[in-house]
């Protein structure tokens, strides 16, 4: 077993306590100096989910980025954290306050937004699926005037069923993994 393993499996996760860092970076006295008790016991969590409910300021993203510099500092490789947020503020808040806790350059944890998480597992994965890594993601607008012109091809009215309701049902029909064929 690796020491990374360790923090993830069994007992020795749940006793886990985080070694003293040669360089001080972060030993237990620094999470206790800067952390409420209730904020301790979030970031020294062992294994499986905790579920954190808190208000607004009171100090839950603290949690999270002490939660990934006590990981990182403890030697699990950034490349297994993902962290997702709703908006790209929140990911680059919490990227750079991970980034000045840990103090690492961050590159490989994944700490951004569920789009662009999303994105960058499509982007790497897409020739298994037998699409081109570089393909154009349409937004809303984009999608609307495309509908529009495979309307305008097929001779479909676009007054009587607007560009948008086709959108929503093309996506109803991926939703259940209906294909062109059989929708
Ligand atoms: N235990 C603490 N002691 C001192 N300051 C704290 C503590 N927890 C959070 N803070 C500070 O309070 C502010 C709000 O915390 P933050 O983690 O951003 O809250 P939230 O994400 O819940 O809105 C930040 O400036 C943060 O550094
Ligand atoms: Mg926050």
């Amino acid at each position: 077993m690796t020491s990374q393993d360790s923090l993830w499996s069994g007992q020795e996760a749940l006793e886990y306590q985080p070694a003293p860092k040669r360089d001080g970076r972060l030993t237990l006295e620094r999470l206790e100096k800067d952390l409420n008790p209730e904020q301790l016991a979030a970031v020294m969590h062992g294994e499986g989910p905790l579920l954190i409910v808190a208000g607004a300021g009171s100090g839950k993203t603290r949690v999270l980025t002490y939660r990934m510099a006590r990981l990182i500092s403890d030697g699990l490789s950034p490349s297994r954290i993902l962290a997702l947020t709703f908006t790209n503020k929140a990911a680059a808040e919490m990227r750079e306050r991970t980034r000045a806790m840990a103090g690492y350059d961050g590159a490989d944890a994944w700490i951004s937004t569920f789009h662009s998480a999303c994105l960058r597992i499509l982007r790497r994965d897409a020739e298994r699926l037998n699409y081109p890594k570089d393909f154009a993601v349409y937004d809303a607008q984009d999608q609307d005037r495309l509908i529009k012109l495979c309307m305008a091809e097929l001779g479909i009215d676009d007054k009587l069923s607007p560009p948008r309701q086709m959108g929503a049902m093309i996506s109803g029909f991926k939703s259940k993994l209906k294909g062109p064929n059989d929708a």
